[in-house]
């Protein structure tokens, strides 16, 4: 068993705060990758925990006009710094010039996921010993529903190091995450108020009706057991 496996034992039944708290008491090099959406509540508990918070975006470039508008007020709210990340540009160009820019329409998502979010992703989290994620089970349940609290990562280690995976919320349900919002008068994406419950990009997300599962509003062409960008592809990895 490892030193991780003991730690996930130990946090199992914790709370989200307390499994933030261990995370910063092991760690200083760990960051907080945040996508815009109702991950704010991690947001609002670790900012009152640590002097050191560093935290995350990945600009697909593709993101919604509420989605920034909303980065920028988490900013200027918790008076945090939020470093922002870019594809490589070329990589970009490249891709929009071969194949236009809607091709995760004809072919998938995984090409452009993997340069828009991926690739900035593993830059970034080459320089951490450790990172802190939104997920939860109840997110997605043909991938997320074995997402531990803490993890070696199964996607980003490497050979030579593992890098440990924190997902704080993973025990915690939508409701949950919702009550906790509402009860920190945290700022939240007004993208909520218009019936999006899973936000990603803009041309990858739509809104779901009464009784559809949230994660039924990414990347809908697509088949359920597909449904991870390539952040959280450990996740698949897992299940096969
Ligand atoms: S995704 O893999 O399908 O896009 P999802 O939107 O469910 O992920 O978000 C789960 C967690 O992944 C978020 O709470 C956040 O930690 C991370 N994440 C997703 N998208 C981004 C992003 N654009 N920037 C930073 N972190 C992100
Ligand atoms: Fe590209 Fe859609 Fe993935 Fe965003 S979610 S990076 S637009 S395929």
């Amino acid at each position: 068993m490892t030193d991780i496996d003991t730690l996930r034992q130990s946090l199992e039944d914790q709370s989200p705060r307390a499994i933030l708290k261990e995370a910063f008491r092991r760690y200083d090099n760990i960051a907080l990758s945040f996508s815009g959406a109702e991950d704010v509540a991690l947001i609002e508990m670790a900012h009152k925990l640590t002097d050191n918070l560093q935290v995350f975006t990945l600009d697909t470039g593709r993101l919604h006009p509420e989605t920034y508008e909303f980065i920028e007020t988490v900013r200027t709210h918790y008076g945090i710094h939020i470093e922002i990340l870019f594809p490589d540009a070329a990589e970009v160009q490249d891709l929009v010039n071969r194949k236009g820019l809607f091709s995760f329409y004809e072919d998938g998502h995984s090409e452009c996921c993997g340069i828009r979010k991926v690739s900035p992703l593993r830059r970034k989290l080459a320089t951490v010993d450790a990172w802190i994620t939104g997920q939860r089970k109840d997110q997605s349940p043909g991938t997320r529903h074995d997402v531990p609290v803490v993890q070696e990562d199964p996607t980003f280690s490497g050979p030579d190091r593992t890098l440990v995976k924190f997902n704080p919320l993973a025990n915690w349900s939508s409701k949950e995450v919702w009550d906790y919002i509402r009860m920190s008068e945290a700022p939240y994406n007004t993208l909520h108020e218009r019936g999006f419950i899973s936000i990603g990009c803009q041309p990858c997300t739509r809104p779901v009706l009464p009784g559809q599962h949230e994660r039924e509003g990414r990347w809908w062409w697509e088949e359920a057991t597909k449904k991870e960008c390539g952040l959280h592809a450990g996740n698949l990895i897992a299940r096969s």
